[in-house]
């Protein structure tokens, strides 16, 4: 594995963004489209966020513990949570992830002025509240640690495909058309929350090639060493003109790009 990677700053790729007039490269804007609806279960191990995934009188201890420990910083105006915790806030931040990556932001990162301070279940608590607050209705059991990874966060009516500005990892061909970089045979986009490179390159270097297709957005460029390379390509998810990728970096997978 050879480890060149290629860095901008995401100011300037924003206005490269709005700048740009490429083509959407018709065959991945498509398939991207036309992902099914609702995306089949794997023998019913994975489910969503609307199975009923918490029980009401958790959320409320949920309540009364983000009273306590969240709403001197996340104010809430009326018993209602602030709009960045819900509605589209919520589902570009969130959605199409497992509920997992919710829990273990919060458990890592808050509060911000005593981070990992709460207990397992004051966590459970608070995130079957935030998820109440989003109209997601209770079932019977208590959320629980185990069963985090499993549940997947997406709207109702969620076609499965990530939403612009989600901050993405994605595999592919690293290829030089007459329009600029591209990412070819790319794999469908995960999300990305800054895990770690050395396990998640090896990962997804095993997936399969995919059929998507991403226009990569740089700053800056020096990336002809690595052209015909597998790469792993991380930065933010742009739908509009086209698909594709404000590159944050670029790292070569493998030095050749087997269809
Ligand atoms: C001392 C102030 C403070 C407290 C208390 C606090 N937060 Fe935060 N929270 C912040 C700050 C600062 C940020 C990061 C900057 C930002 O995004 O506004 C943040 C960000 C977040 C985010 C967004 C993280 C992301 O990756 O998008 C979530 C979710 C969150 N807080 C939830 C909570 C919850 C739940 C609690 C209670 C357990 C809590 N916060 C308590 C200050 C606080």
């Amino acid at each position: 594995m050879d480890g060149h990677t290629a860095s901008s700053h995401r100011l300037t790729l924003q206005r490269a963004v709005t700048a740009t007039t490429l083509i959407v490269l018709a065959v991945g804007a498509v398939l991207v489209a036309q992902q099914p609806a609702h995306r089949a279960s794997p023998a019913g191990s994975v489910r969503s966020v609307w199975d009923g995934v918490y029980a009401e009188q958790q959320a409320e201890r949920g309540l009364l513990s983000y009273r306590r420990s969240c709403a001197r910083c996340h104010a809430l105006s009326d018993g209602a949570v602030p709009r960045r915790f819900i509605g589209d806030a919520f589902w570009t931040a969130w959605g199409e992830d497992s509920l997992a990556s919710l829990y273990t932001s919060v458990r890592n990162n808050m509060p911000a002025d005593f981070p990992g301070s709460l207990s397992e279940t004051t966590n459970l608590d608070i995130i079957a509240f935030l998820l109440q607050a989003n109209a997601i209705p209770a079932g019977f059991d208590e959320l629980t640690v185990d069963g985090l990874r499993t549940i997947r966060v997406a709207r109702r009516d969620s076609d499965g495909s990530l939403p612009a500005g989600a901050f993405v990892a994605v595999s592919g061909c690293l290829t030089k058309a007459a329009k600029g970089w591209t990412l070819t045979s790319a794999t469908t986009p995960e999300r990305f929350r800054g895990g770690d490179v050395a396990i998640d390159a090896p990962r997804l270097a095993e997936q399969p090639a995919g059929s998507a297709a991403f226009d990569l957005l740089f700053g800056v460029s020096s990336l002809d060493k690595m052209e015909g390379h597998r790469v792993l390509v991380r930065g933010l998810l742009v739908r509009a003109p086209a698909d594709g990728i404000n590159v944050t970096s670029v790292q070569s997978l493998a030095g050749l790009c087997a269809p």
